[in-house]
């Protein structure tokens, strides 16, 4: 229990929705359940893997542990404290222990900065060094962990004179340079060519190791979730329904929607061509403004009998020693 970097219990994040003149009359009141009630902790030094397809509330999970929103419910515990609601001077100390890096690392960089001045900003507003050589020093070594060298060649170069993969390496330099204990990466290559994919995921897990740093990896993909990540949690409409060592969730999993997601992982066949295996789902994630009854997921569930709506949700239970799933037919 005592490595345990981030422990979150029954986390929850509604979003308001605008209402009607007449649902303003009866006083009524729709949300978006974005992240409806979840639990999990993450090791220190270990990659926790975020995995569901788009809509499921995976960037909400992570701005809320970034504390860039404020959570409807529940608790985060960091490093065994509760900081779930923060004082500004707190806020600015917990940023520089946890940082993010973005889906867009081109829409999350200034185009008339330098590489230089993108690593220097969180120097300067954190305070870490007045010193305008001290700083090039941090600099020069943020960018050499990412392997962007010589680091004199790239900073003085703007966003766009940096390949997509360049550019991801900068972001990872920038969280890095502040010395975080945890990072939060949001499909961190989701928008990189896929060539060189495999290639940032390695850097991002070699400086993982070298400085042991805890990641929550966000993905909708579970091939690189495997290779990448230590646990997986799955998530579905705000809720986790899967969760336990990532070998074990992809060798044996449980709950419909995780067969489903690994299923669709691009198999290649006869060397070259990809093909998409069939997937036994059916439609795509409903609104979340109008969660489903019962198991949330039934309505596209190929296993779906009357017990999974007429019955209240399914919660977590431990199918085998440390891997959960919430299934009525199969947990
Ligand atoms: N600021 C917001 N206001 C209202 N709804 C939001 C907001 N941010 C996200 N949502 C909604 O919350 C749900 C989860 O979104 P998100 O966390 O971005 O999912 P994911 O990252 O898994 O694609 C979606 O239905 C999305 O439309
Ligand atoms: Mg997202």
């Amino acid at each position: 229990m005592d490595n345990v970097i981030v422990k979150v219990e029954n986390l929850k994040k509604w979003f308001p929705i605008r209402r009607t003149i007449g649902e303003l009359f009866r006083h009524e009141q729709k949300w978006v359940r974005a992240v409806d009630g979840i639990t999990f902790s993450i090791d220190k030094g270990k990659i926790f893997g975020l995995v569901g397809e788009s809509g499921c509330g995976k960037t909400t999970t992570g701005k809320l542990l970034m504390k860039l929103l404020e959570p409807t419910g529940g608790k985060i515990m960091f490093e065994g404290k509760d900081v779930t609601h923060l004082e500004p001077e707190a806020l600015k100390k917990y940023r520089r222990s946890v940082q993010m890096i973005f889906q867009d690392p081109y829409a999350s960089m200034n185009p008339r900065f330098r590489a230089r001045d993108v690593l220097e900003e969180p120097l300067i507003i954190h305070h870490i060094s007045e010193d305008r050589a001290e700083r090039e020093k941090l600099v020069s070594r943020a960018l050499e962990e990412v392997r962007l060298i010589p680091p004199e060649e790239f900073m003085s170069r703007f966003p766009h004179m940096l390949s997509g993969g360049q550019r991801q390496r900068v972001a990872t330099a920038r969280t890095l340079i502040l010395s975080p204990s945890m990072i939060v990466a949001d499909e961190p290559v989701s928008m990189i060519d896929l060539s060189t994919r495999a290639e940032i995921l390695h850097m991002m897990k070699a400086v993982q190791r070298e400085l042991n740093l805890t990641y929550l990896y966000i993905t909708h993909d579970l091939s690189t979730a495997r290779y990448f990540t230590d646990q997986i949690a799955v998530m579905y409409l705000g809720k986790i329904v899967e969760m336990g060592e990532s070998d074990e969730i992809i060798d044996h999993p449980v709950h419909p929607y995780t067969k489903a997601l690994i299923a669709a992982v691009c198999e290649p066949v006869s060397g070259k061509v990809n093909r998409i295996k069939e997937v036994p789902i059916k439609g795509e994630v409903p609104s979340a403004e109008d969660i489903p009854r019962g198991c949330r997921f039934h309505p596209r569930c190929v296993y779906a009998r009357t017990q999974c709506w007429k019955e209240e949700e399914p919660q977590l239970v431990e199918v085998s020693s440390g891997h959960w799933a919430a299934c009525r037919i199969f947990a």
